[in-house]
């Protein structure tokens, strides 16, 4: 079986973070997004996959290669623009072929372990099976309808959620759907809907299932989401210290500390990760913290919060908390009068201060 990884799309509600980059590539606890994918993925003994790419095209190939440090093949597919994840998969039939294939959105996470939902597929033949998973915001997602434990229908996120019963992003088909996409039109938002293929399979009286997720999953479209997928993330990190720590430095917990980092006259509390690199010095950083290799945190205090590559947080006085920092940003006190605050943020960025 195949492997199909969907990363294109434009991660419009991530900006600004999103406006340099790919919103699969942010990092929780330290590792990019799809990194996760790519893994459940080879876990679930998958060894091609398909990469689907938009406009950040250039830095997902870069940052995953040929998939050697996974030790899988991947083969990218290039979207000219986010049409809808069935026109992505419409795309991918050239490189799938008629052998079913496992498709995993690549903004998804997921903690249970895929590979059983595959072996199901196998076992069962179906023609597509699908993930279901109870949700607060339904309306956010595609809906499952279920009638007498049976699935009978899909809706992509309604005004009036049918169930509370989500579709993971996570998927495997068999050929069908690839005629199934030809028979479906463009949704209100302009995509090629796959919950709209999906459906067209059932009203062409195929066969599609579904399981329930056990554990936990999200689907990483806000900046309140990345935050969370962190504090689950860094709860199962094993404790390593292989970074530099000083006399009068504490760590306390599930603490990370990577290669090359240094830690001064500051206390960790974790789950935490400090990356390469990164500099800590008079400073605290509390639980659910991801710091990025060569992040300097200096007189600071910081707790639940990610900090990006290269950023310097220097003499803030509050602490900071429940924070997403991109790269090479600057958070510095300044002694000059009168006190003011001076901002200099992108587009759609959000600053709560007092
Ligand atoms: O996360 C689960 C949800 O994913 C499902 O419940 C929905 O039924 C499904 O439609 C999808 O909804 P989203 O609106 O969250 O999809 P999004 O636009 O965020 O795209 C999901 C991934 O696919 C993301 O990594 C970007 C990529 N993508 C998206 C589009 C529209 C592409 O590669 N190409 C595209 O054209």
């Amino acid at each position: 079986m195949k492997a199909l990884l969907l990363s294109g799309g434009s991660g419009s509600r991530l900006r600004p973070l999103t406006f340099t980059g790919a919103k699969q590539l942010i990092p929780v606890a330290n590792k990019p997004i799809l990194f996760y994918a790519i893994e459940s993925i080879r876990d679930a003994g998958i060894r091609d996959i398909g990469i689907v790419l938009g406009a950040t095209g250039d830095e997902v190939r870069s940052m995953v290669g040929d998939g050697s440090q996974w030790g899988v093949h991947i083969t990218y597919i290039q979207q000219d623009a986010p049409r809808g994840l069935a026109h992505a998969v419409q795309l991918a039939e050239p490189f799938i072929g008629t052998e079913p294939f496992l498709m995993f959105l690549g903004d998804n996470m997921i903690q249970d372990d895929v590979r059983p939902f595959v072996k199901d597929f196998e076992n069962h033949r179906c023609n597509a099976l699908v993930l279901l998973s109870e949700v607060l915001e339904p309306q956010r997602f595609g809906v499952a309808v279920l009638s007498e434990g049976r699935l009978v229908g899909l809706v992509e996120k309604p005004k009036n959620p049918p169930s509370n019963l989500a579709l993971v992003g996570v998927y495997v088909f068999d050929h069908h759907i690839f005629d199934s996409i030809k028979k479906i039109q463009p949704s209100w938002r302009g995509e090629l809907e796959i919950t709209d293929a999906i459906q067209q399979l059932m009203d062409d009286g195929l066969d599609v299932d579904y399981r329930t997720v056990d554990g936990w999953w999200k689907d990483i479209g806000k900046p309140e989401d990345i935050l969370d997928a962190n504090r689950v993330i860094l709860e199962r990190i094993p404790a390593t210290i292989q970074g530099s720590l000083d006399d009068q430095s504490s760590v306390a917990g599930r603490v990370q500390v990577e290669i090359g980092a240094t830690i001064v006259n500051s206390v960790i509390r974790g789950p935490a990760i400090i990356g390469q690199g990164a500099r800590i010095e008079n400073a605290y950083v509390g639980p659910y913290t991801s710091i990025c290799p060569n992040v300097q945190v200096l007189n600071s205090e910081i707790e639940n919060s990610i900090v990006l590559e290269n950023t310097v947080i220097r003499d803030i006085e509050t602490r900071i908390d429940g924070s997403l920092i991109g790269k090479n940003a600057s958070i510095t006190a300044s002694e000059a009068r009168p006190r003011t605050i001076r901002l200099v943020l992108g587009d759609q960025s959000r600053a709560e201060v007092r």
